[in-house]
């Protein structure tokens, strides 16, 4: 149809996804019949009958149980490059993206196997297909400050590759307040911020975000519409809230996708973007999410240009590469 050509025409950024959840399940059969692993699943089909989730943490269960076939440098290459050519047919020409080192580290693959994969398909991605990048660290905030603090270390002789540290995994009791010193080392360090809030956890976590970890972006942030002055000084500032429509419908943030909240945070003047998460586990990468919420929320050909322009406003390009896609 013409909305969908439309969807796929325009450029946009994603700045909201994470590169372990576009471990699609045939890749993962793949990787895992050369690094002699089992899945607990006997085909792809099965796989991806397991994929049906009532909470983030039914989600997260299975996604780093999908991530443990995950060893070699050339595997987080082949992961990355899947993403990256994936994304190039739809359009996203820049992306900034995230990793969870953790997952990795605490199952003996080290630091440097990681992020040598990835970002060598970064740079491939950016030369071969013109996508433009940065990369987030993520700490996984089940785990405790300690473990962030290590990761912290292990990423200081990668710094020029790493533009940002962010928070992801359980939201819930694993509060951003958990890892504000973590967070102002990392700010030291000279690494942006952000954190995921909002999602599960209450507005009170968007708060602790902005106050104790000065963020420049919230990751999700559904639940600032809880608290109009917090969504007040969110429309003040500018902050950009990173949200994931296709993932709240799937993790039972929101119900169903005519009730997402894009429309309204447009309409109340914050900062929303579009973006995919888990593409391989949430049913859908960028235009799927575009298609989704336009369908659902019979967004206009203008809203839909000013969410792909927000994409780029939030993002951390410069500010002249900025001018050129807005
Ligand atoms: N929320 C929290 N942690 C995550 C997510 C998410 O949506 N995706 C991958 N890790
Ligand atoms: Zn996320």
């Amino acid at each position: 149809t013409s909305i969908e050509k439309f969807i796929e025409g325009i450029p946009k950024a994603e700045l909201h996804l994470h590169i372990e959840g576009t471990f699609e399940p045939e890749l993962m059969f793949e990787i895992a019949k050369r690094n002699n692993k089992t899945i607990k699943y006997s085909s792809v089909e099965e796989l991806k009958e397991a994929y049906s989730f009532n909470n983030l943490q039914e989600f997260l269960d299975i996604y780093y149980a999908g991530a443990n076939v995950l060893i070699e440098e050339q595997d987080f290459y082949d992961l990355t490059w899947a993403y990256l050519t994936k994304v190039h047919q739809q359009n996203v020409v820049h992306v900034e993206i995230f990793f969870d080192p953790q997952t990795h580290t605490d199952r003996g693959v080290s630091f440097d196997t990681v992020i040598k994969g990835i970002y060598r398909a970064l740079e491939d991605g950016e030369e071969q297909l013109g996508i433009s990048f940065k990369l987030i660290m993520s700490f996984l905030r089940h785990l405790d400050e300690a473990s962030a603090f290590k990761t912290l270390e292990q990423a200081l002789p990668f710094k020029k590759w790493i533009s940002a540290v962010g928070l992801d995994s359980s939201e819930v009791g694993n509060p951003p307040s958990k890892f504000e010193r973590v967070f102002a080392k990392a700010r030291e360090e000279g690494f942006i911020t952000v954190a995921h809030a909002g999602e599960e956890g209450p507005s009170e976590y968007i708060w602790e975000a902005l106050d104790l970890l000065k963020v420049t972006r919230i990751d999700h942030g559904n639940r600032c519409l809880d608290d109009d002055s917090l969504v007040k000084q969110l429309v003040e500032i500018q902050m950009p809230l990173t949200v994931c429509p296709l993932s709240n419908l799937e993790l039972k943030v929101v119900t169903n996708l005519k009730d997402h909240p894009i429309a309204k945070m447009l309409d109340l003047g914050l900062l929303a973007t579009v973006n995919s998460d888990d593409p391989a586990y949430f049913g859908g990468y960028m235009n799927e999410n575009y298609l989704g919420i336009t369908r659902a929320l019979n967004l206009s050909k203008h809203q839909i240009t000013e969410l792909a322009k927000n994409s780029f406003k939030a993002s951390w390009l410069s500010d002249q590469k900025k001018r050129d896609m807005i």
